[in-house]
């Protein structure tokens, strides 16, 4: 195989050991908040039809536009790479009656986009995310926010910036669009290229374009608050309310879009410092996405777990892979190494993690899989050993050595 073939794909990384364990930590932090609030976890599949995307995320958007992974099966049907999980999990919860009503439903998996691969964003990427059903309800926008805040503490990130803002309910949309377009027109030849295909395409995105000239422009628009009818605004002002409620800090930021377009109402982003100001850590909001006859309404957010990731290494906050296994046993021949096979099921059965070299290699070169493997102990046993029932336990860490009875071994380890 030449040497390109066994390099991952661009933008797609393998993840081993020992930043696995950061993973898994953050992963096991995530399902215990979610089930403080009664949310269970689910898997939809990682390729659905093209149609699952390109209409709840919106035609025009970066991410239909530019950035899914799209193919056609062998039956000519067009199929996507998830690029992101709610339209998944709206497109399931669309298969489901009544129940699916007050479903609050949490993932933690792959999305794929293909974006210019940079720290911090990649082709492949994992997001944890939720989705909570049921029809607009400030109280359920604020519990959201709440619980993604309280997550992000929860893996060791406080400190986070968390912006809010509203796009009015969903017949709202046109009208606001179309006087941001009336608002843009008379600046139209000082915007860029790309806002100047926005003003048609998808008038939001304008309000969130980096480029200096748009964005001094854009200060000058009215706020979509002020755009919003007055029931809009009073659910706004309650969802502020609320969090206040909860303690919850929090900015409005009256630019603030977001780049899909299922939303309406309450849209988020959250920040962190430690990440460049392009990048957020997590974002999410109130949508409502046709899926077959239904149309689902629901509250959710996605944090990309990658950035978490950065954003906890910038602080050192991460755990520093601690020892993976308790015990090595190594064997000085032929005897002690199908007695040592014997006894790492006993210590395995009882709870001990443990492993071993089956091939008969040299001491050293046992020594040097224990080493590899970062034990805590080895436990060493040659034909002398085996006789009088002893073992040597070393601990790795002290360089202590004891030779212990055979019986004694899984009580010592068991306390490790
Ligand atoms: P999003 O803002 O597109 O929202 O993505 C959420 C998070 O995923 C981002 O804040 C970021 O942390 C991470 N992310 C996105 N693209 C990349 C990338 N290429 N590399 C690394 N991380 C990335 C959504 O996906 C919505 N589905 C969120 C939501 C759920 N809204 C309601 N419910």
């Amino acid at each position: 195989m030449s040497s390109d073939l066994i390099q991952s794909l661009q933008g797609m990384s393998d993840i081993d050991y020992p930043e696995v364990s950061d993973w898994q930590r953050i992963e096991q932090i995530a399902r215990h908040i979610f089930s403080l609030y009664f949310f269970t976890e689910i898997r939809t599949p990682i390729l659905e039809r093209t149609e699952v995307f390109t209409r709840s995320i919106g035609n025009t958007t970066d991410i239909v536009q530019k950035e899914m992974y799209t193919f056609q099966d062998r039956g000519g049907r067009s199929l996507t790479m998830r690029p992101e999980g709610t339209a998944g999990v709206v497109r399931y919860l669309a298969t489901k009656g009544q129940e699916a009503g007050s479903t609050r439903l949490y993932y933690i998996g792959p999305m794929f986009r293909a974006e210019r691969p940079q720290a911090g964003r990649k082709r492949q990427f994992h997001q944890c995310g939720v989705e909570m059903v049921g029809e607009p309800n400030p109280l359920a926008d604020a519990e959201c926010m709440a619980l993604q805040l309280h997550l992000l503490e929860a893996w060791g990130l406080g400190g986070c910036v968390l912006r809010v803002n509203t796009r009015g309910a969903s017949d709202e949309l046109p009208q606001v669009g179309a006087k941001l377009r009336e608002c843009l027109a008379q600046h139209s030849d000082h915007l860029c290229d790309d806002c100047r295909r926005r003003m048609d395409q998808n008038v939001f995105r304008v309000l969130d374009c980096k480029n200096p000239d748009c964005a001094k422009i854009v200060e000058q628009l009215p706020m979509i608050t002020d755009l919003i009818s007055p029931d809009s605004r009073e659910y706004f002002e309650e969802v502020i309310g609320a969090l206040d409620m909860l303690g919850v800090a929090y900015t409005h930021s009256p630019r603030l879009v977001r780049g899909l377009d299922y939303y309406n109402h309450t849209i988020w982003e959250i920040s962190h410092s430690s990440l460049g100001a392009q990048d957020a850590l997590a974002g999410g909001g109130r949508y409502t996405i046709a899926a077959g006859k239904k149309s689902i309404s629901g509250v959710g957010f996605a944090m990309g777990l990658e950035r978490v990731l950065m954003a906890l290494s910038a602080g050192e906050r991460v755990s520093t892979g601690e020892s993976p296994l308790r015990a090595w046993l190594i064997s000085l021949g032929d005897v002690a190494r199908r007695s040592n096979f014997a006894m790492m099921q006993m210590l395995r059965s009882n709870g001990v993690d443990c492993c071993m070299d089956m091939s008969g290699r040299s001491m050293k070169s046992q020594m040097r899989s224990a080493n590899q493997a970062r034990a805590k102990f080895v436990v060493i046993r040659g034909g002398d050993e085996i006789e009088r029932g002893v073992c040597v336990l070393k601990d790795m860490k002290s360089g202590e050595q004891v030779e212990l009875g055979e019986d004694k071994v899984l009580s010592r380890l068991m306390q490790a």
